[in-house]
């Protein structure tokens, strides 16, 4: 009788470790990450249980801790994208694992993902504009991602995981306008219009490298945290309808040598009036549709454009060696968590913000 017991006893055991164990293994190889579904009105973030990726040889397992919101985000779910993408190009998060291969990272380092998952340095190409990622390749809202070790780059070490979130699309795209494209110099005047991520990104670099942001908003509030950031002048775009006149007086008739345009239709041709001799207007956006029209004859003596397109990795790394020597913190609006994104997408729609979004993992 007691052997039958405890053979019996035994065996109960036997099968809840095993149920046990089988949990853990379950557990360990399953991460979350939001996938993109078509809908008949665009498509929608939807989260998924998936096996945890394996780095291969040259590749590196990160474990995302933070993930930032772009205006393109927006928009790619409305462009009809491939079901199963993974969406948002900006994350930051820690290594865990590395491939054999590996020898730019280690476990425990703190990365981001460049924008462009394949764009380490020199000309644009057709391969590397096609490997934005939560565009063209999969994204950063997941758990754990696993990228090409040319995709990361170092993260500042004065930046939280939540900061470093922020830079790979906003923050390198003014870099790449003012700096590599457009040469910024201390004293110069730059416009930034309205006090989303790209724009505040500008004003905050401007300022640092001891250039003159002039900043235009629709609310006057957020005009005062502009100055509070380091803008010289502020207009209402939406109370000041001739706001390109009042921008030249800021700059005492001397006029603007970069422009950040995020707007297109509603404030490029403004924007030119405002232009120096010899001035640099950075092609970022089209927050109001693109700026078709435009008569070459108009453009000041001397004005270049450049049809931006974010930045490489070596970009990433000259800005964060920049961040770093002036000890630049990104603005972050508000921060909501993993299970909040589909909010956090609402809340970026509703342009009640000045900087950045996060999600934090
Ligand atoms: N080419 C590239 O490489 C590249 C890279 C990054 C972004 N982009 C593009 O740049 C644009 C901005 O992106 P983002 O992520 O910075 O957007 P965002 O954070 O959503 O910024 C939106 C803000 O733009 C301002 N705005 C909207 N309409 C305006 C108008 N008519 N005049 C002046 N300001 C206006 C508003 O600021 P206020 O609330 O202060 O009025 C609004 O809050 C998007 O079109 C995006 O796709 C392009």
């Amino acid at each position: 009788m007691l052997k039958k017991i405890s053979c019996k006893y035994i065996l109960s055991i036997l099968v809840l470790l095993g149920i046990a164990l089988n949990t853990l293994t379950a557990d360990a190889q399953n991460i979350r990450q939001y996938q993109l579904e078509s809908g008949p009105n665009g498509a929608q973030l939807v989260m998924r249980n998936i096996l945890q990726p394996e780095p291969g040889a040259n590749e590196v397992l990160v474990q995302v801790r933070a993930v930032s919101l772009n205006r393109r985000d927006l928009a790619v779910l409305h462009r009809n994208p491939p079901n199963g993408l993974v969406p948002t190009s900006d994350g930051a998060g820690e290594v865990i694992a590395i491939g054999h291969n590996v020898t730019a990272f280690s476990v425990g380092d703190r990365v981001a993902g460049t924008f462009f998952a394949d764009w380490p340095g020199g000309r644009r190409t057709a391969e590397a504009l096609a490997s934005g990622r939560g565009g063209g390749v999969d994204g950063m809202l997941s758990e754990m991602i696993v990228s090409h070790e040319t995709g990361l780059v170092l993260i500042p070490d004065h930046l939280s995981y939540e900061e470093a979130a922020t830079l790979p699309c906003a923050a390198l795209t003014a870099w790449r306008a003012l700096f590599t494209d457009g040469n910024l110099k201390s004293g110069q005047h730059v416009l930034l219009e309205g006090t989303g991520g790209v724009s505040i990104f500008g004003l905050q670099l401007a300022a640092a490298a001891g250039a003159k942001p002039i900043i235009t908003s629709s609310s006057d509030e957020k005009l005062i945290k502009a100055r509070a950031l380091g803008a010289i002048g502020t207009v209402n775009y939406r109370t000041n309808t001739e706001w390109q006149k009042t921008v030249l007086e800021l700059t005492g008739g001397a006029g603007i040598d970069h422009v950040l345009d995020v707007v297109g239709r509603e404030t490029l041709y403004r924007a030119i009036e405002t232009l120096a001799y010899d001035g640099h207007i950075a092609l970022i956006g089209a927050l109001s549709g693109r700026a078709d029209e435009l008569s070459l004859g108009s453009l000041p003596r001397g004005t270049s454009m450049t049809n931006i397109a974010v930045g490489s990795r070596d970009d990433f790394i000259a800005m964060n060696e920049f961040l770093t020597e002036h000890g630049l913190r990104p603005v972050i609006d508000r921060v909501f968590s993993f299970e909040e994104a589909p909010a956090a997408y609402e809340y970026m729609d509703s342009s009640a913000h000045l900087g950045k979004i996060v999600i934090t993992l």
